[in-house]
C-alpha cells in the first residue's frame, strides 16, 4: 500500500513562499486523527452534527438514487461513522473503496466495516485522494462508480482545487457517476469563528500538532510552544483561514534548512470555504457535474447534495 509520509517537497515549497504555508493534509497523524475525532464532537463545532442528522433522516433516499450494484468510494472515510447511516441502506453495493491518508485509522476503518457488513468487499486505499487514482477491481459486477465526499473537506481545497479535484473525480466515476457531497454553508460569521476557536482549544492543538508532526517526520525544530493559533473569516473570500502565527522572531530548521519567521508572521494551514446555493452549484457545473438533488438539516447549516457526471 503506497504510504503518504509528510512530503519535504511540499513543506518547504510552502515554507519558502512570501506568504508562508504548509499543506492541510498533514493534520492527520496518530494524534492528528484522535483531535480531529474529539474537533467533531466539540460543542461549538455544529458541522459534524448537522451533517450526521442529515445522514440519518435522508441516507434511505440518498441509497435510492445511488442504486443498486454501487461501488462507492469515499474520500477522507476517517472514522467512517457517517457511512454507515449510507451502507445500512445500500442495496447489494458491489464495493466500499475507503480512502485516507490517515493509515492506522484507515486500517481500523476497513474492519469494521467489513465486520458489519459480511458480504460487501472493503479496498481500503492509502492516498492523497487529490492524486489521480484508478477505479480498484471488484468481484461483483458495478452497475455505477459513486463518490461519497463529506466532511466539507472539499471547502479545504481552493475553488481552483476543487475544480480540479471535481472533474478527476468526473473521469473516475465516468458515464453514470455519482458524487454525494457534503459541504458546510454560508452562515453568521460568529458561528464560523467559534466553530473554528473552540473554548476547550482542542482546534488550536490539532493546529498546533502540525508543526510536532513535521519535527518529527522531516528533522525540523519548531517550537510549537511559540506559535498561536489562529482561524477567522473572511467574507469576502467565503472562507474560515487558518494560521500557525509566530509568537516572536524565531528560526526553524526543516529538512536541512533555516527558514526565519518574524514577530507575528503567519503560516497557513488551511482554509475552510463556506458554501451559498449559487456558490456549490457553479463550482459543480465547472467540475463537469449537475446538482440532483439536495438535502439540509432543519437550520440549513450543512448540505449535502447528490450531483451526476454531467
Ligand atoms: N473539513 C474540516 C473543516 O473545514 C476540517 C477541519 C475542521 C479543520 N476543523 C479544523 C482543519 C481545524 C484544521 C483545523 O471544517
Amino acid at each position: 500500500v503506497f504510504s503518504p509520509d509528510v512530503c519535504g517537497r511540499t513543506c518547504l515549497a510552502g515554507l519558502s513562499a512570501r506568504e508562508k504555508s504548509l499543506p492541510s493534509k498533514h493534520f492527520y497523524d496518530a494524534t492528528g486523527s484522535r483531535l480531529f475525532e474529539q474537533i467533531c464532537l466539540l460543542e461549538e463545532y455544529y458541522l459534524t452534527r448537522a451533517e450526521l442528522a442529515i445522514m440519518g433522516r435522508h441516507a434511505e433516499e440518498m441509497a435510492d438514487h445511488l442504486g443498486p450494484r454501487c461501488l462507492l468510494i469515499e474520500y477522507g472515510s476517517g472514522s467512517g461513522v457517517k457511512t454507515r447511516a449510507l451502507l445500512d441502506c445500500l442495496t447489494e453495493a458491489a464495493g466500499y473503496v475507503p480512502i485516507d491518508v490517515a493509515r492506522d485509522q484507515l486500517g481500523q476503518t476497513a474492519a469494521r466495516v467489513a465486520d458489519r457488513y459480511p458480504g460487501l468487499e472493503v479496498v481500503p486505499l492509502c492516498a492523497d485522494f487529490t492524486r489521480p487514482l484508478s477505479p480498484p477491481d471488484v468481484a461483483g459486477r458495478v452497475e455505477r462508480r459513486a463518490v461519497y465526499f463529506p466532511g466539507s473537506t472539499l471547502g479545504n481545497l481552493t475553488p481552483d482545487e476543487a475544480v480540479r479535484l471535481l472533474r478527476q473525480t468526473a473521469r473516475l466515476c465516468g458515464a453514470g457517476g455519482g458524487l454525494l457531497l457534503g459541504v458546510d454553508r454560508k452562515k453568521d460569521p460568529a458561528r464560523l469563528h467559534a466553530a473554528y476557536n473552540d473554548r476547550e482549544g482542542v482546534t488550536a492543538a490539532f493546529n498546533v500538532n502540525l508543526l510536532r508532526r513535521i519535527n518529527r517526520e522531516l528533522e525540523a525544530t519548531f517550537r510549537p510552544e511559540h506559535f498561536w493559533h489562529h482561524a477567522c473569516y473572511a467574507p469576502r473570500e467565503g472562507r474560515v483561514e487558518m494560521h500557525l502565527v509566530s509568537g516572536r522572531g524565531q528560526q526553524a530548521r526543516v529538512a536541512g534548512r533555516e527558514f526565519s519567521f518574524t514577530e507575528g508572521e503567519p503560516i497557513r494551514t488551511e482554509y475552510s470555504y463556506k458554501y451559498g446555493p449559487d456558490d456549490l452549484r457553479d463550482l459543480a457545473h465547472a467540475g463537469g457535474w449537475s446538482i440532483d438533488r439536495d438535502w439540509s438539516d432543519q437550520r440549513h447549516d450543512f448540505t449535502v447534495a447528490y450531483l451526476t457526471v454531467r
